[in-house]
């Protein structure tokens, strides 16, 4: 396993739409472990491929206190629920904060490690974690989600919002 080193703004390979995982073989078990790896070095919740400089359409979360690692190959939100205003940070948006709508409650569709299709429902932080990972793989920030210019910030260390 290797920690990676994350990219962020503005390394374009943060803007482009990545691409489909044809098939889970041993290149892309080694990038998730690669992934969860370089997550846990910098105590992040969620990390996905592009943001390890891999355009593929391959991500990780782990929630804190939750019991265990989500890995997400390919993964779609099939159903949403809700709007919550939240704060939000991003690894690839290093110093920042902003205030944006995310859902109550998402269910996504997804293949695993091994390759096997799996389905998930996630509220609170997963679904802001599952929202966030996916919007990375469409080469969406949460940046682009803001509301108005007023609500991004400058992260406050003691205040610092989950790396996503
Ligand atoms: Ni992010």
């Amino acid at each position: 396993m290797a920690v990676l080193n994350i990219r962020v703004l503005p390394d374009p390979i943060l803007r482009q739409k990545a691409k489909k995982v044809p098939r889970v073989d041993k290149s892309i078990q080694q990038l998730i472990d690669d992934m969860v790896e370089t997550m846990r070095a910098v105590s992040g919740v969620g990390l996905a491929a592009p943001q390890v400089g891999v355009p593929l359409r391959v991500a990780v979360i782990e929630i804190p206190g939750g019991d265990e690692i989500i890995t997400l190959v390919n993964p779609e939100v099939v159903k949403k629920e809700g709007e919550r205003v939240i704060g939000e940070a991003c690894l690839s948006v290093p110093g920042y904060q902003g205030e944006i709508k995310r859902s109550v409650w998402v269910k996504v569709k997804a293949q695993d490690r091994l390759g096997r299709k799996i389905r998930l429902k996630g509220e609170e932080l997963l679904a802001q974690a599952l929202e966030h990972e996916i919007d990375h793989l469409d080469g969406l920030l949460y940046v682009d989600r803001l509301d108005g210019p007023d609500k991004l910030r400058k992260a406050v260390p003691e205040s610092e919002q989950e790396g996503l």
